[in-house]
């Protein structure tokens, strides 16, 4: 049986969280393959807004099972809240919610690191959300780190003592203002980490192996975006996994030849949290407007996000760099009212005009050449077919689909679990 997956294309808080929810029905195994409690994936239904942050958006199904892959990074306190946020919804978190022995665990200190290295940066931070990813990854990298796997081991907490030490020569060096009581953070942290330790850890590469060799379908389900890949993403300003979707096999240990459908999620505009180009930036009432429609706050830090046009060369970009076979537009509700809708299809690059994303897109480099295409004034978020959608949305993905090359098979029209349109 195949594997399929889901992935953010622009900046991150695209809505995956809330697909995820939709396709859960079809898959019986939903696995996060990257990233940390830096995502927030909101879901709502039946009245109620649920963010989680490390646990795969599948948990409220009662025919999945959900995965925690490899190449994930765990904040046990985190991960015991959103553990106690989801206590009454009686769900079997112990066959439900499965551990990969391989995920990397963030120490208080590597949250600690993270604030010392944004606030050592100055201006040129990366608007980190600050809960240790940056630190974690680059000890994961670095041969240092401490994995799920090894807190059954009778000698880890030697281990993490001699981390943890290290990190706090290494925040010294830093020579900036990061107050803390490192033994409370401790206390918290290794109450947390029993109760981690009560869930079911796996070997989770060879769990899906079994899982897809049985025949059982699999859903991957990405955190972030692609332009915050650390490789192809706008670097520096990127976070520090595979968004795209090579980090499915690393994060899970799925072949690449077992990876059929690829779901690309985007929103009909563009947004951006934290630091870092983006051409298509809006600073007027248009951006206000789709801030405030939209309610462009982030999930995780409450950081207000940056609004602008949709950008069609980056996501083309995107498209390519994962190999998408169908595209998800979320939120096209927010641009109804907008008179005329602007689309990026060019920038001018160095006197040039150019297609692609070159090297370099801050603002002196590049700027955005846009296509005009009327608007629409219907409210959206009480339809169900996408007959009902009005001409000029039907306009607006046929440019896009033509652009893409893709379908756009789904239009999210609200953030419930009803307001979806499958076209
Ligand atoms: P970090 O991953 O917390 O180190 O943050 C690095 C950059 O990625 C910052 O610009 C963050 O705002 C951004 N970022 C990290 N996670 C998310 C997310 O889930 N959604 C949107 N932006 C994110």
């Amino acid at each position: 049986m195949a594997v399929d997956l889901l992935l953010g294309l622009q900046w991150g808080d695209e809505g995956k969280g809330k697909i995820v929810d939709v396709l859960t029905a079809n898959y019986d195994i939903i696995a996060r393959f990257q990233g940390g409690p830096n995502a927030g994936h909101t879901l709502e239904f039946d009245g109620i807004k649920h963010v989680l942050h490390t646990i795969p958006s599948g948990i409220f199904h009662d025919n999945a099972v959900n995965i925690v892959g490899n190449g994930v990074v765990i904040d046990p306190v985190i991960f015991k809240k959103e553990l106690d946020n989801l206590e009454k919804f009686n769900i079997d978190i112990k066959s439900k919610l499965l551990i990969s022995r391989k995920a990397h665990l963030i120490l208080p200190t590597h949250r600690l690191l993270d604030a010392a290295s944004e606030a050592a940066k100055g201006k040129a931070k990366i608007g980190s959300t600050l809960k240790g990813i940056g630190p974690t990854y680059m000890d994961k990298t670095g041969r240092n780190g401490i994995r799920v796997g090894d807190t059954e081991l009778a000698n880890w907490k030697e281990k993490y003592r001699a981390l943890a030490n290290k990190h706090e020569a290494m925040i010294n060096f830093y020579n900036v203002d990061v107050q803390y009581d490192l033994a409370e953070l401790e206390e918290e942290f290794f109450e947390a980490v029993k109760v981690l330790k009560s869930l079911t850890f796996i070997d989770s590469e060879e769990y899906l192996h079994q899982a897809q060799k049985s025949g059982k379908s699999i859903l991957a389900e990405g955190a972030q975006g692609s332009l915050l890949d650390i490789d192809f993403g706008t670097y520096p300003f990127v976070t520090s996994s595979n968004t795209t979707a090579a980090g499915a096999c690393t994060g899970l240990g799925v072949p690449p030849n077992k990876i059929k459908d690829v779901f690309g999620i985007f929103k009909a505009y563009t947004t951006r949290v934290g630091s870092g180009p983006f051409p298509t930036e809006l600073f007027d009432k248009d951006g206000e407007t789709m801030g405030r429609v939209g309610n462009e706050f982030g999930a995780t830090t409450g950081r207000k996000r940056r609004c602008g046009w949709l950008d069609l060369v980056a996501l083309k970009y995107a498209v390519q760099v994962n190999g998408v076979t169908q595209l998800m537009m979320m939120k096209g509700d927010v641009l109804s009212g907008f008179k005329t809708l602007k689309v990026c299809t060019a920038y001018e690059y160095k006197g040039e005009t150019i297609q692609h994303l070159p090297f370099n897109i801050e603002e002196e480099n590049v700027k955005p050449i846009y296509s005009e295409l009327p608007g629409w004034d219907e409210d959206l978020t009480g339809m169900t077919e996408a007959e009902q959608l009005p001409q000029n949305l039907i306009k607006y993905i046929e440019f896009l689909e033509e652009a893409l090359e893709v379908p756009i098979k789904i239009v999210s029209v609200g953030p419930d679990r009803t307001q979806t349109i499958h076209r």
